[in-house]
């Protein structure tokens, strides 16, 4: 089967001019080697293009073609700013509140899917298509209509809501007939697959559901959990680099603190990072005898900045640190240090090594590649993972502390016991951790993906 094309919102590199570099993340590092060695077409929003672009990388066989799209500023706006991140985002992350169900977004949002249809439906001698997430959720029945032998994947990264909470979207029903569109779609758990099934009962009658299979209009889409990897080796072998250990004990020096807990996100507020802040209180609080031997290291990438909601959290997140601050500081003891920045990949692997405690604690998420990431760069096996149950990871890694995000004594009481668990039982829980991931890695997702549509008659 040749390779399918990859479609995605954004491009597997960063171009400036003739330099190109390639993203970090899991989706690019399994489809990107893949590309470079078959060839085969890739589909993304080409960043600052006023026409499309296709730019050609040579491969051992034919050639990997990456076709840029071009889109308006304002025509990005409706759809990416607008519909993808104020009306899918918060709604699937069951944040139904933060919704705006501007009816432009939608125009803008269906508009560009109808681009990106249209244009992967013109692409020559591809026989599987393969979209990802939740920009794209009508592309699949558009391109079905023009092209109905083409095989047609999807995965939607982010969290399915509950059925009540979906019903909400004034265009559920769209949604749900774009989707219906693909021969297979893949979720991380099977609690999303089971929020999406009873969301087509609630909303399409019309729909037959036959265990994980669903057909509507008589086409039959496959349904099914396929927890995402990353690419272990690759993680597990920066991590072992001499000079990451040199520059994760450099970091553990300068930050002063003998014990030091770790969270990196995205700033979103779907990621909890004020209730992780409040818990932290709560613990310096309620054991105080850990005032002065414990830091909290967050770092929070930026997002999203133009949407104001992420402008609001940071703002909220500047003053909760500073009045944090002030309460517990001492001239040589700083309780939190926060960076609001993007780190490379080198570094932040180098922290992962070095952090006694990943504290993760999203309020609803997909997976949390970070959880994955951190386990991964645990080459010592000296750290804990206490990892939020409403992370889709949280299905996979059941060796970590799992905590409800909402409740701050219990997070506290988290805090508290893995500074203290013994070493061999951290080894033997990261271990067991360890071993899950190295088998699940991201390329063992990519084959599990494509074996579904290989499997069906
Ligand atoms: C989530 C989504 C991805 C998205 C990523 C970064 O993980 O599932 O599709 O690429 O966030 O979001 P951004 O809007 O910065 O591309």
């Amino acid at each position: 089967m040749p390779v399918p094309t990859i479609v995605s919102n954004s491009e597997p590199y960063s171009m400036r001019g003739a330099q190109v570099t390639r993203n970090v993340g899991g989706l690019v590092a399994a489809f990107e080697p893949l590309l470079r060695k078959n060839g085969g077409n890739w589909v993304a929003f080409g960043s600052g293009l006023k026409k499309n672009k296709i730019v050609t990388f040579p491969s051992e066989k034919e050639k990997f073609c990456l076709h840029r799209l071009a889109l308006k500023r304002n025509e990005y706006g409706m759809y990416y700013y607008g519909f993808s991140n104020r009306v899918l985002w918060p709604l699937c992350h069951q944040f139904s509140e933060k919704c705006s169900f501007i009816i432009e977004y939608w125009q803008g949002y269906k508009n560009v899917n109808r681009k990106f249809a249209n244009y992967i439906a013109r692409i020559k001698g591809q026989e599987t298509v393969w979209i990802q997430d939740f920009h794209f959720s009508l592309v699949p029945a558009m391109i079905r209509k023009m092209k109905p032998a083409l095989k047609l994947m999807f995965f939607w990264h982010i969290p399915w809501p509950s059925p009540s909470v979906f019903a909400i979207l004034p265009w559920r029903r769209q949604i749900l007939e774009g989707l219906l569109g693909s021969d297979l779609l893949a979720f991380h758990t099977q609690e999303f697959v089971d929020n999406f099934i009873l969301s087509v009962v609630r909303i399409l009658p019309g729909a037959v559901v036959n265990g994980n299979s669903i057909t509507y209009k008589s086409h039959k889409t496959e349904l099914k959990a396929i927890p995402i990897g990353i690419d272990y080796r690759n993680y597990r072998s920066m991590a072992e680099l001499k000079q990451t250990a040199n520059m994760a004990e450099k970091q553990r020096l300068s930050l002063g603190s003998n014990k030091i807990i770790l969270a990196v996100d995205r700033l979103d507020y779907t990621k909890g990072i004020l209730r992780r802040l409040w818990a932290f209180e709560y613990f310096l609080d309620t054991y105080p005898e850990w005032r002065g031997k414990v830091s909290l290291l967050q770092i929070a990438t930026p997002s999203r900045e133009g949407v104001s909601e992420y402008r609001r959290l940071k703002m909220e997140i500047d003053r909760t640190i500073g009045r944090f601050e002030g309460k517990f500081g001492t001239p040589s003891w700083k309780p939190i240090f926060y960076f609001y920045r993007k780190f490379s990949a080198k570094q932040l692997t180098a922290f992962y090594r070095m952090a006694d405690v990943a504290l993760l604690t999203p309020l609803f998420d997909g997976w949390n590649m970070v959880a994955s990431e951190y386990v991964a760069s645990q080459v010592d096996g000296n750290g804990t993972l206490i990892l939020s149950e409403f992370a889709g990871a949280s299905s996979f890694f059941k060796e970590a502390f799992i905590c409800n995000p909402y409740d701050t004594a219990q997070v506290a009481s988290y805090i508290a016991a893995a500074l203290k668990l013994p070493a061999a039982k951290k080894r033997l829980r990261m271990e067991a951790m360890r071993k899950k991931i190295e088998e699940h890695d991201v390329f063992e997702w990519m084959k599990k993906n494509l074996s579904v549509l290989k499997e069906r008659p």
